[in-house]
């Protein structure tokens, strides 16, 4: 009786079953089954917040086993890194442990982390992106680009430790630095300087880069493919050509999320690669007082312009960087003025994911390959990255499971539990 699916004919193992005249309060033999119908219904009251769904449509609810009053089921949410993750599973418990006859209520959750559409499917067709380079990155879910109009804002910081909280949660997470202009994620991920990632020769006889793996993330860099010493001075179609040889070289594997680290601005790498690579959708660094010049704007708008071309990014978030200064006495200080980040994600029309004071420690981590959410991840600014990642994954998860919401039927149910966002 394990394992069975809803659509399956409920039976009850006579074996177990007791003695006529041993029947309990509510009028259940002890040992008898429990309806499959009666938690599904109970559990059908739980909406998830965000797909304003109940989970037993939402298909959520899978492995339910029941035996006497002893129900087990898992809930397999659609990312590892769901905000309401605790709270999903309280209510189940609740949910099912009110139900006449139930004695013990085991619920295991689970993450099948959902795919957004990309910029290609969402378009429905190739549109812009010729069709040999249409995935080029197979095998990854969610590819989240990390973009910023100029350099210095912290985007590579964000880029790190977003792939370090989202690895946490228990994702595969890969992390792209694809800033060719100034790669610097091998450094702050401590890279030795000289460690080159293997290169393999696959059974067609194509080089294949394996990527190295710091902290529990996968992790390749641009930088690994030029000279340190010897700069390219890069131009358009060098840069594009690349870019698409540098994202279809890499064996990343499955991942659930790819964090690919862009160069700043919006010239000839940055439209590659959006056109390349299917992403799931854009977070925006800025800091307080970048979000006042065009640049930002102009980067926001690269990802959000596409879709008037057919390729929609959507802009899964903004993130506010060096947002104030922390004195070691607690005092808060405010830089550049505040409430940029606000400004810039009501311009997106997307949230403003989270906000990062300037602190030494990520100075310090990041000079000394030893990231804040590594070093420090107790901090207050290690949660702040978490609170981070867990917006970003709710925003693709959401994104990802529109579709199919978008085709579930309404459904009014009266005594509804909800979940608070
Ligand atoms: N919140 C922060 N507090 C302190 N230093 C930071 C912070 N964010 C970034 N930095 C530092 O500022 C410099 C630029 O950050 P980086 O992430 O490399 O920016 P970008 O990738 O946008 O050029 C780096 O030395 C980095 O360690
Ligand atoms: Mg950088």
């Amino acid at each position: 009786m394990f394992g069975r699916k809803k659509s399956e004919d409920h039976q009850v193992n006579n074996a177990a079953r007791p003695a006529d005249g041993d029947i309990n309060r509510d009028g259940k033999h002890p040992n008898q089954d429990v309806s499959q119908e009666a938690i599904l219904e109970a559990l059908s009251q739980i909406i998830d917040p965000d797909l304003h769904k109940n989970i037993v449509e939402l298909g959520f609810v899978q492995n339910l086993r029941v035996c006497g009053g002893h129900v087990a089921f898992d809930v397999e949410l659609t990312t590892p890194a769901c905000p309401v993750k605790a709270q999903f599973k309280k209510a189940c418990e609740d949910a099912v442990a009110a139900l006449p006859g139930v004695q013990r209520v085991e619920v295991q959750m689970t993450a099948q982390t959902a795919s957004a559409p990309t910029s290609a499917q969402a378009a429905g067709g190739p549109a812009m992106r010729p069709p040999e380079i249409r995935n080029l990155i197979p095998g990854i879910k969610n590819a989240i680009a990390i973009a910023s109009g100029k350099g210095g804002v912290g985007k590579s910081t964000t880029a790190v430790n977003l792939a370090l909280a989202l690895a946490e949660t228990g994702a595969s997470v890969g992390l792209m630095d694809a800033d060719i202009y100034g790669p610097s994620i091998p450094i702050m991920l401590g890279v030795p300087e000289g460690e080159q990632p293997l290169v393999e020769t696959d059974e067609g006889g194509a080089q294949r880069i394996v990527p190295l793996e710091r902290h529990g993330i996968k992790l390749v860099s641009i930088g690994f493919l030029t000279e340190k010493n010897n700069p390219i001075v890069w131009r358009g179609p060098m840069v594009g050509k690349m870019i698409q040889q540098f994202l279809g070289a890499v064996q990343w594997g499955d991942l659930d999320y790819l964090v690919i680290d862009l160069p700043p601005g919006t010239g000839d790498a940055q439209l590659t690669l959006v056109q390349s690579a299917p992403l799931s959708g854009a977070v925006i660094v800025t800091t307080p007082e970048a979000v006042a010049s065009e640049d930002v704007l102009r980067a926001g708008h690269m990802f959000t312009k596409m879709a008037t071309t057919g390729l929609s990014v959507p802009i899964l978030g903004v993130v506010e960087n060096m947002s104030y200064y922390e004195t070691p006495g607690g005092e808060r200080i405010e830089l550049f003025g505040s409430g940029g980040g606000e400004r810039a994600a009501r311009e997106f029309d997307a949230p403003l994911l989270g906000t990062v004071p300037r602190v030494l420690d990520i100075t310090r981590g990041g000079d000394a390959g030893m990231p804040i959410f590594v070093s420090h991840p107790d901090s207050p600014v290690a949660h702040t990255y978490r609170e981070i990642a867990l917006g970003v994954a709710r925003r693709i998860s959401t994104i990802a499971m529109r579709d199919k919401v978008f085709r579930l039927p309404p459904k009014n149910a009266p005594g509804v539990i909800s979940l608070s966002s």
